[in-house]
């Protein structure tokens, strides 16, 4: 009988067999699996949980932001970007800016009041936050800002965001005066 050539002896799968999966690799694949599966759940909540936000901020002035203008702020704390986005004279709104797909930091576009997101193209619609396209889920978490004297106060009260029970989705007249 002929000897095999060396390279049948490096490679001892035959060609016909190469797409047999071995109960053992299966195994090993539904084990990866789970455990993949058991850590990302709580990575992506983790990733997505926005602290809960305690006290008021005054995140800006009036003459700060100019209508149509917007300022970023972090908020509920040093970690967490925000951005302020002047509608009118008197009203304004507050977002997070930390996408809701994966974080990345959202964009304001006035021009199609939107935000974007540029790592996946995600659109965010720049009224309430609700997801337009794209691939994230949940629209983006919204605060309630207030206003006293030529203050833009962010309250801590999110109008509309994952830890919300319900989406509730308010007009454009979030801003609310403090007297
Ligand atoms: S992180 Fe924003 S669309 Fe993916």
């Amino acid at each position: 009988m002929a000897a095999k050539p060396d390279f049948q002896n490096s490679y001892p799968i035959k060609q016909s067999e190469e797409h047999r999966v071995s109960r053992r690799q299966f195994a090993k694949f539904c084990g990866c699996s789970a455990i993949a599966l058991g850590a990302g759940v709580p990575i992506k909540r983790r990733l997505s949980a926005l602290p809960k936000a305690e006290s008021s901020i005054t995140v800006a002035t009036a003459e700060e932001v100019p209508v149509g203008g917007y300022k970023l702020f972090n908020y509920p704390t040093a970690d967490h970007l925000c951005i302020l986005i002047r509608r009118t004279e008197t009203v304004y709104a507050a977002f997070s800016q930390s996408c809701t797909h994966l974080m990345c930091p959202v964009h304001f576009r006035a021009e199609t009041n939107q935000f974007v997101c540029p790592c996946h193209e995600g659109f965010f619609d720049a009224t309430d936050g609700t997801v337009i396209a794209g691939p994230p889920r949940r629209s983006l978490p919204q605060y309630f800002v207030s206003v006293a004297g030529n203050k833009v106060i962010v309250v801590p009260e999110i109008i509309n965001g994952p830890d919300t029970a319900s989406s509730t989705l308010h007009s454009l007249n979030e801003t609310r005066p403090i007297s």
